[in-house]
């Protein structure tokens, strides 16, 4: 983008968090100096202002209905809280930078669309929103959603999977909701659910944690270890989900479940009711996978992201305890563990890059090798399909 760039009268977020309104942005490339800059004009942002100041990034909805992101931004003058000054790293038309997703493949191979990835967002923000408003909670919007989830997840089933990946720690519970139904979904697809199946599956994943709601953010994002109050007041989300739904018409007894169960351990000790194996639906069963599985891929406050060949490791360490062994097979015949983008070492030494998966073929993706054995860099490196090389296959994470 060159040129200053003025936006009138846009709504302003950070993260999903609606912060307020301007009469004026206006962005201000690179100067001599390097520096790209941001006006605020005539802010209205009320108790906002401090949320602002903590933020990395800003999402700016023009009335047009057009939306940008400012990236990484620091304000620099704020001696008048309605006119403010900043720097940012990068600025531009937000459809084209987001939803960011967690492995670099092709949107065209992937599982979910982007606009139904933002519906999706979309709709479990303002979920979020009216339950802490003490609102109505939107339920025909999260069953719209899961329709269509069900519905391009079905269409495609060969599709990469395409994951969100959190923007700001704030937004772990938007991005992490959408991801558990995507990844639920995608199971209970390989399983051969009916539509209606999938349907209640795709509306319990999308609401698996709405008893969190109730729950305060600094509890829920605290850093060092819980107390026994503390972990009891966590341990009692999937209860308060389940009573918070009971009054939604629309929202099915098969959802209610997920909500109630998806903590529970199939082999016995999970929480609220310590249930073991098929007394726990079928359904909260998958979204207790899907819900492991994306917490450890994403960075939360208090530890970093795993990659997913780790996470995948975990999973399959707790197969005897934590999760039903049938869903977990599923799961793992369907996944990649070396998604597209990231390195792995060969067992003749070189390293390589994923460009796709293989469906079905989780450890033996094609590849385009970086260097070989002795470290020499391969240029210009062919691409390898490891389903076809016999001899060659992967040893590890590069
Ligand atoms: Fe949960």
């Amino acid at each position: 983008m060159s040129g200053e760039t003025v936006i009138s009268y846009p709504q302003i977020f950070s993260g999903f968090t609606h912060i307020g309104s301007c009469r004026e942005f206006v962005w201000i490339p690179p100067d001599g100096s390097g520096e790209m800059k941001f006006v605020i004009r005539d802010l209205k942002c009320g108790d906002s202002f401090e949320t602002l100041m903590l933020r990395k990034d800003l999402y700016l909805c023009a009335e047009s209905g057009e939306e940008y992101v400012v990236k990484d931004f620091r304000l620099l003058d704020i001696t008048d809280p309605k006119n403010i000054e900043g720097t940012a790293e990068n600025f531009g038309v937000l459809a084209d930078k987001f939803p960011e997703i967690k492995s670099s493949i092709p949107i065209q191979n992937a599982m979910i669309s982007k606009p139904t990835q933002l519906l999706a967002i979309r709709s479990v923000s303002g979920l979020i929103n009216a339950v802490e408003a003490q609102k109505r909670i939107p339920t025909r919007e999260t069953r719209e959603v899961a329709a269509q989830l069900v519905a391009e997840i079905a269409n495609t089933p060969d599709a990469i999977l395409n994951l969100l990946a959190v923007k700001a720690y704030d937004d772990y519970t938007y991005a992490h909701n959408v991801n558990v139904a995507t990844l639920s979904l995608m199971i209970g697809h390989a399983m051969g659910l009916s539509r209606n199946d999938l349907h209640s599956l795709g509306v319990g994943a999308l609401l698996h944690d709405i008893g969190k709601l109730r729950i305060a953010r600094d509890l829920l994002n605290k850093v060092g270890a819980l107390n026994t109050t503390e972990m009891e007041k966590i341990r009692q989300h999937p209860r308060t989900g389940y009573e918070m739904l009971l009054s939604s018409k629309e929202i099915g007894e098969w959802s209610r479940l997920i909500v109630l169960q998806h903590h529970e351990k199939f082999m016995g000790g999970g929480y609220p009711s310590g249930l073991k194996g098929n007394d726990i639906s079928l359904m909260a069963r998958i979204v207790a996978v899907a819900d492991v599985y994306d917490a450890l891929t994403t960075a939360r406050p208090f530890r970093p992201a795993m990659s997913p060949y780790l996470s995948t490791k975990i999973l399959l360490s707790n197969t005897e305890s934590q999760f039903d062994p049938a869903i977990l097979a599923v799961f793992l015949r369907r996944m990649s563990i070396f998604p597209p983008g990231s390195l792995v070492k060969l067992n003749s030494g070189a390293i390589a890059a994923v460009v796709r998966s293989n469906p079905g073929a989780m450890l033996r993706p094609v590849v385009r090798l970086q260097k070989d054995a002795q470290g020499r860099e391969v240029n210009p490196s062919p691409e390898v399909d490891l389903l076809l090389a016999n001899n060659l296959y992967i040893i590890g994470p590069a």
